[in-house]
C-alpha cells in the first residue's frame, strides 16, 4: 500500500510539459507513490486550437489525463505544478487553476504540503528560472513547503549538452517551434524530481504518523 501521494497537475499546448510530468509521475511511481496525473482546464478558444493540427495531435493524445480538481491537491501529500514558459511566466491556464483554490487557502488545508514546479521554454535564456521562481509565490501563499531541485542532482551541472533543470525546478527547451521533446536528461532530472518528492513527501508525513500513533 503506497504511503505517500503525488498529484502531477500541469497545461501542455504542444506536449512538453506533459512529458515532463509523466516523466515525473513515473519517477514517483519508481519510489512507491501512489499517483494521479491531472491536466488543468483549457482556456483557448477551440476554434483557434482547431486551426493548428500539431495542437489537435497533442489534445488527442492527452484526452485521457483527468481535469484538475480542488479535491486533488487536498489528496495529495506532494505536488508538482507543471507549466509552459509564456513570456517568463507561468501559462493562464495553470494560474487560473490556482486562483481557483481561495476555499482551500482560506480553510489552510494545503498548509505543509510539499510542492516543486517544472517548465519548458523555447530558448535557453528565455525565463525558465523567472517562470520556475515566479510559480512558487502562490504556492508559497497556498501554504507549500517548495521542494527545490538542488545540486546534488548531479544531472544538471552537465556542459556537453543543451539541457534544462536547474535548482529552482527541471525543465526542457523546446527550439523555435516547440519541438524539440524533452531530452534523455531532462526526462531523469524530471524522475529523480518526482523520487525527491516522494522521499520528502515521506519524511513530513512521518512525525504526523508518529504523533498520531503516540
Ligand atoms: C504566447 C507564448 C509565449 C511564450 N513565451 C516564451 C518565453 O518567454 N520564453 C521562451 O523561451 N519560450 C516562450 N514560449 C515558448 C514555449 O514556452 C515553449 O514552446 C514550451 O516548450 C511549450 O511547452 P508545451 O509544449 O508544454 O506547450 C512562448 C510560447 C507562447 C505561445
Amino acid at each position: 500500500m503506497p504511503d505517500v501521494k503525488i498529484l502531477v497537475v500541469y497545461y501542455s499546448m504542444t506536449g512538453n510539459v506533459a512529458a515532463l510530468a509523466e516523466a515525473i509521475a513515473e519517477g514517483a511511481r519508481t519510489e512507491g507513490a501512489e499517483i494521479r496525473v491531472r491536466q488543468v482546464t483549457e482556456l483557448m478558444p477551440e476554434e483557434v486550437i482547431n486551426k493548428r493540427p500539431a495542437l489537435v495531435k497533442v489534445k488527442e493524445k492527452y484526452r485521457h489525463i483527468p481535469i484538475a480538481t480542488n479535491e486533488d491537491l487536498e489528496w495529495a501529500d506532494g505536488v508538482a505544478f507543471g507549466s509552459p514558459t509564456r513570456y517568463g511566466n507561468m501559462t493562464a491556464q495553470l494560474k487560473e487553476f490556482i486562483d481557483q483554490t481561495g476555499k482551500l487557502w482560506m480553510s489552510g488545508s494545503l498548509t505543509g504540503k510539499l510542492a516543486s514546479v517544472f517548465t519548458s521554454t523555447s530558448t535557453q535564456h528565455g525565463g525558465q528560472e523567472s517562470t520556475l521562481i515566479s510559480m512558487m509565490i502562490p504556492l508559497f501563499h497556498l501554504g507549500f513547503i517548495i521542494q527545490g531541485f538542488p545540486y546534488a542532482e548531479q544531472l544538471q551541472m552537465g556542459m556537453e549538452a543543451i539541457h534544462g533543470g536547474s535548482p529552482y525546478g527541471v525543465s526542457s527547451i523546446s527550439g523555435p517551434t516547440a519541438e524539440r521533446s524533452p531530452q534523455k536528461q531532462d526526462l531523469e532530472m524530471a524522475a529523480a524530481l518526482g523520487k525527491r518528492l516522494v522521499q520528502t513527501a515521506r519524511k513530513l508525513r512521518r512525525p504526523v504518523e508518529q504523533a498520531e500513533a503516540a
